[in-house]
């Protein structure tokens, strides 16, 4: 049974994410921790809390850093809707999140199972930088790391270097690089093209089961922003996708080992994360530190969707 901690500033494709996990009977939530990040920490909390509810399932949450690290929250409310999840009504949870703070709660966690927990980071990563800032020596033992982050090999989506993840608290997102934790990177760029959810496969979640119908409700923002921005009718999924990647090996088709850094000290790069691909040749031989992560290169998008859509039939 592997067990997860799933960090999260749950919007649209977060709640996805958590759908997948927690339809995995392989897999063992020890907790939800929130981080402020789409929407203010009080909504992405609620809104954990709502999608564990719709599941069925009942998964301690425990509110985290409600700001980055050095500068003030950027928000994506323009992307997700006012309540992270499409403006549709859905968020009305019953249960209240826990007392203990996320980043106390990771530590706790790590310190009872050292070596087993993988983190699954679906926000920016200020938890996971205060956590390794307050006891490095602790989140040694975090067995892996999976963050969706950076734009992967394509563009940002939120400055034309930065993916949003690392734009709201680059600096976290630099300790996290710097930790020596075993990394696993899912970019923006994976969820792109043929891994979006089309019209098609989004009249799909609206035939099915509850858990369907809201996760087809929650992507209403998500398909009119891509409209809007004259891309398509389409729902791109980030943190699905790397919740896939993390718990569904067979839908990684190719990674790449890199030594990776997030530039943090200059505006027109804020957030930009650079990685050194020693497979490409270069002209200049320059000295470069040890490789910090590994990043998933291309996935199966068919797999990945048919896999999402029977994780979610099976709530
Ligand atoms: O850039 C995409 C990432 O930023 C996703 O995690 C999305 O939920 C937002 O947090
Ligand atoms: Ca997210």
């Amino acid at each position: 049974m592997r067990k997860i901690i799933i960090d999260t500033d749950t919007a649209t494709d977060d709640a996805a994410a958590l759908l997948i996990a927690l339809a995995q009977p392989d897999t063992e939530i020890l907790a939800v921790t929130t981080v402020a990040g789409n929407i203010p920490l009080e909504k992405g909390t609620r809104n954990a809390l709502m999608t564990i509810e719709t599941a069925g399932r009942s998964i301690p949450v425990y509110p985290g850093a409600a700001a980055p690290l050095y500068r003030p929250l950027v928000t994506a409310d323009g992307v997700h809707g006012k309540d992270g999840l499409g403006d549709r009504d859905l968020v009305h949870p019953t249960r209240r999140p826990e007392q203990t703070h996320g980043v106390t709660k990771l530590l706790e966690l790590v310190r009872t199972y050292p070596d087993e927990i993988e983190i699954i980071a679906l926000g920016p990563a200020t938890n996971l930088a205060l956590a390794i800032l307050q006891d490095r020596e602790t989140m040694a033992h975090v067995k892996h790391i999976w963050s969706m982050g950076t734009g992967g090999f394509g563009p940002g989506n939120c400055t034309p270097v930065a993916e949003f993840n690392v734009y709201v608290d680059a600096e976290a997102y630099q300790i996290l690089l710097s930790a020596g934790i075993p990394l696993t990177i899912i970019g923006f760029d994976l969820c792109l093209g043929e891994a979006a959810l089309t019209r098609g496969d989004l009249d799909v979640l609206a035939a099915g089961n509850p858990v369907m119908q809201f996760m087809e409700k929650a992507t209403s923002a998500v398909v009119a922003f891509n409209e809007n921005s004259g891309h398509g009718t389409f729902a791109d999924l980030p943190d699905a996708v790397a919740m896939g990647c993390a718990l569904w090996p067979e839908m990684v088709k190719k990674t790449v080992s890199v030594w990776a850094y997030c530039c943090t000290k200059e505006e027109p790069s804020y957030g930009q994360v650079i990685f050194y691909d020693r497979t490409v040749p270069m002209s200049v031989s320059c000295e470069i530190p040890p490789d910090n992560a590994v990043v998933v290169k291309t996935i199966d998008p068919v797999l990945f969707k048919k896999k999402f859509t029977d994780a979610l039939a099976s709530l």
